[in-house]
């Protein structure tokens, strides 16, 4: 494809949530090493890049979400020089490694926050922090209503009488990026990071980092994602253009190429979406169309429609799932689900998988309470069951220790997991679906390799049409073409979803009850489930047509 683009518009990205992930040592707990090792399993699924939850030195108040280090590599997950060797190492399979950024909190572990605790009332150190007195008598009660994430109010009180804020758990301090010295922190762990060769940055919490200076009361203390004293807040934005002159200080011509960052950024409307999507902001955004919608024709195309209209896929890759929400197969179904993943590979720009998608992992519901770790279910007396479920070790092997997730030396007996795995879990290993051309691993690997073949699919070439009405009115050239991220909806039932993408592809999802005739085709290139002996789709099966 002779484009202009860069490599971040189309990648498909595999997210890894590295403790999960592979363990190289058989304690448990996955790493690093364990990483690099299976590097030919991701080379071999097909996927462009990696995003690595956070391996930093942590307490794992929030399964290291709560840095204490931004600079180092957990001793439990590995080291600096291994961290090299995986970059060093995926490059070689051409895949980029994009790192998370936590800047809107530190862990209480981290020495600027003891260093805070330790200097008191009134001093520097505490004002790279949010302390404040309490109100009420004897300042009793928390500064303001803001609630935390996690459940409960937002503040906790130190010994000498302080309350400092915390948007997520009590061992998460969130920074003043008020007080000039955060923000310069951040620009060097920036670089840190960049400079080590890493392509991206993942943006935890991008919608939150700066604060209300007032600390004005919420107008109520329901958790929400909605602009409010704590999220959305214009002086983020004016943040993301300094870092994004970092990004693009950074040469484009030279691996891993140019430099993205992408923001995670909850919304509550487009609106609020919006603004982070101005040309000189971060490169990227999530859009969580595909996450918060129900398996219903309509939503779905309601969520597309409204993430082209506003930007590209480029700029707000597609997503189903990741490290805080519900398996797919489990908030959907199994069919679904893998019509779902057609779907998100077929739509145009870029995509992310989040590992254990493609083995089609259920959400393990029944983990019990004394394993949990998510900082949810202890904050909320266990009313929120948390998202442990979708952080299970995956299975690699059908059976024997761990299924595989530590090591494959059959004589080695390794440490539990560190989340127990179901006895189930085998079925739904590498070494499971690997030979069964029915399994998700085969749908996922055959979709990838399709969509890297065909230039209809990624960013997709020019179309003709504008999102949006039946195949396009833009015969003869009078129309502009709608551009990179242009899909045409064809006609269909209202329950189905059916769209093309220029040259020569068409994508049909039946979510109805009725099968669906297939719409004018040369080839059935790929199909989520079998077809209707008269070639109709059935419900809830997607397929991916030549025409
Ligand atoms: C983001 C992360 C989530 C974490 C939270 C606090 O939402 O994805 O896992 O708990 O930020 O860092
Ligand atoms: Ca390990």
């Amino acid at each position: 494809m002779a484009d202009n683009n860069p490599w971040w518009a189309d990648a498909v990205v595999y997210q890894v949530y590295p403790r999960s992930f592979a363990d190289s040592n058989g304690d448990g707990i996955g790493d690093l090493d364990g990483l690099t090792s299976r590097l030919p399993y991701l080379s071999e699924l097909g996927v462009d890049a990696l995003w690595l939850t956070p391996f930093y030195p942590s307490p794992l108040a929030d399964g290291g979400y709560d840095v204490s280090d931004y600079r180092d590599v957990d001793p439990r997950l590995g080291t600096l020089a291994g961290f090299d060797a995986l970059v060093a190492r995926a490059r070689e399979h051409g895949m980029r490694v994009i790192v998370d950024l936590v800047p809107n909190h530190c862990s209480s572990a981290h020495p600027l926050f003891q260093a805070a605790l330790a200097a008191g009332p009134g001093s520097q150190e505490r004002e790279m922090f949010i302390f404040r007195p309490g109100r009420g008598p004897g300042g009793d009660l928390p500064p303001n209503n803001w609630p935390s994430n996690f459940g409960g109010s937002a503040w906790t009180r130190v010994p000498d009488g302080q309350w400092y804020l915390h948007l997520f758990d009590a061992g998460q301090p969130d920074w003043n990026w008020r007080d000039p010295r955060v923000p310069r922190m951040f620009e060097d762990i920036i670089r840190f990071w960049l400079d080590r060769g890493v392509a991206g940055l993942r943006v935890d919490v991008a919608h939150g980092i700066f604060k209300d200076p007032e600390l004005a009361d919420a107008a109520d203390t329901v958790r929400s994602v909605r602009p409010s004293g704590y999220y959305h807040r214009p002086e983020t934005l004016e943040l993301y253009r300094s870092w994004r002159a970092i990004l693009d200080s950074y040469p484009a011509d030279v691996w891993p190429g140019p430099r993205t960052a992408i923001g995670e950024v909850w919304y509550d409307t487009y609106a609020t979406l919006q603004p982070y999507l101005a040309p000189d902001v971060l490169p990227q955004v999530f859009n969580f169309e595909l996450v918060t919608a129900q398996w219903d024709a309509l939503a779905i195309r309601k969520g597309i429609d409204a993430t082209l209209a506003l930007t590209t896929g480029s700029r707000a890759p597609w997503v189903i799932g990741n490290h805080d929400v519900v398996r797919p197969v489990t908030r959907w179904g199994v069919a679904p689900a893998r019509a779902a993943a057609l779907l998100l590979l077929a739509l145009p720009g870029s995509a992310y998988v989040y590992q254990g998608e493609e083995l089609g992992l259920p959400e393990v519901l029944d983990i019990p309470d004394s394993a949990r770790q998510d900082p949810a279910f202890r904050r909320t007396g266990g009313k929120v069951r948390g998202r442990d479920g979708c952080r299970v070790p995956l299975p690699w092997e059908r059976g024997g220790a761990s299924f595989g997730f530590s090591g494959t030396d059959p004589a080695s007996s390794p440490a539990p997991p560190w989340l127990p795995q179901p006895a189930y879990w085998g079925a739904y290993s590498v070494a499971a679906e690997r030979g069964d051309p029915l399994s998700f691993l085969r749908l996922y690997q055959a979709a990838l390799r399709l969509r890297g073949e065909n230039p209809a699919l990624g960013v997709g070439e020019l179309s003709g049409g504008a999102a949006g009405g039946a195949a396009g009115g833009a015969a003869g050239g009078a129309a502009a073409p709608a551009g990179e991220g242009a899909i045409r909806w064809l006609d269909a039932p209202d329950d189905a979803l059916v769209f093309a993408r220029d040259p020569g592809f068409v994508f049909a999802a039946n979510l109805g009850s009725r099968p669906l005739p297939l719409p004018p085709h040369r080839e059935v290139l790929l199909a989520s489930g079998a077809l209707a002996p008269d070639g109709a789709l059935p419900r809830d099966t997607a397929v991916w047509l030549a025409t």
